[in-house]
C-alpha cells in the first residue's frame, strides 16, 4: 500500500481547487446534489494550496500554514482526506467540499482538523469527512478518538455528538480566544 501523500493522480485536474466563483455556480445549481457526488479521497501534495487558502479563509488566525500541512502530510500515523466534487465528475466542479485530519497512535487516535467550504454547509460535507476518519480508525484497530473543539462552536459539537462524542473536560484557555472541550468517542 502506498502511505505517501506525495505521490500518484494529475495535479492539473483538481487546479480549480476550492475556486469559490466555480463553486458558487456548481451550488447554484443544485448544492446538496454536488455534495452527495463528491468523493472522499486521501489528500494530496497538489491540494495543499488550495487547502491552505480554505484553511485560511475558515480559520482566520488559527489557520495552518502550507509548511504546517507539508509537515502534517508526511508524519507517521496522519491520515488526511478531502471531500471532492472534481474526482466525482461534476462538469460544474466546485472543487474541495471539505477536509479532515487524523492522528492515529496504537489504540487512539486525535481528529487533528476538520472543515467543510463555507459556501458548502448543513449538506453532509462535515458528517461525510467524520464518519470517513472513524472508519478509518476503526479499520486501524482504534479504541478512543479524542478531539479540542471551541467551547463556543456549536455547530462542531452538534456534529460531534451526533457521531457518539461526548465531553471529557474543558481546558480553559486552551484557545487564545476561548476556552477547549475536550470530547471523546469510544469506537
Ligand atoms: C463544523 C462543520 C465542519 C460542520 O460541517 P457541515 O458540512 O456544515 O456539517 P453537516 O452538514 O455534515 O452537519 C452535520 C451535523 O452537524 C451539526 N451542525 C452542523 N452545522 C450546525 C449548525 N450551524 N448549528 C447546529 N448544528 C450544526 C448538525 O448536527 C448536523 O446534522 P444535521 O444537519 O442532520 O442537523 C462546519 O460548520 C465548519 O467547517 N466549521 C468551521 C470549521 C470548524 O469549526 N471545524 C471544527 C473544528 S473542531
Amino acid at each position: 500500500m502506498n502511505d505517501d501523500p506525495t505521490a500518484g493522480a494529475d495535479p492539473a485536474a483538481h487546479a480549480a481547487g476550492a475556486d469559490p466563483a466555480a463553486h458558487a455556480a456548481a451550488a447554484e445549481a443544485d448544492p446538496a446534489a454536488v455534495a452527495d457526488a463528491a468523493v472522499i479521497r486521501r489528500m494530496r501534495w497538489f491540494d495543499i494550496a488550495p487547502i491552505a487558502a480554505l484553511d485560511a479563509a475558515i480559520f482566520g488566525a488559527d489557520a495552518w500554514s502550507e509548511a504546517y500541512f507539508w509537515s502534517e502530510l508526511a508524519a507517521p500515523g496522519r491520515h488526511f482526506i478531502v471531500l471532492d466534487a472534481a474526482a466525482a465528475g461534476n462538469a460544474a466542479s466546485p472543487g474541495l467540499l471539505g477536509f479532515a485530519g487524523l492522528s492515529v497512535s496504537g489504540p487512539q487516535a486525535d481528529i487533528l482538523t476538520i472543515a467543510s467550504h463555507p459556501d458548502a454547509r448543513r449538506q453532509g460535507v462535515g458528517r461525510r469527512l467524520l464518519d470517513a476518519l472513524l472508519d478509518h480508525a476503526r479499520a486501524h484497530g482504534v479504541e478512543a478518538v479524542h478531539l479540542d473543539v471551541r467551547a463556543d462552536n456549536a455547530a462542531a459539537q452538534a456534529m460531534y455528538a451526533a457521531d457518539g462524542f461526548v465531553e471529557l473536560d474543558r481546558r480553559p484557555g486552551y484557545y487564545r480566544d476561548a476556552d477547549a472541550v475536550l470530547m471523546r468517542a469510544l469506537l
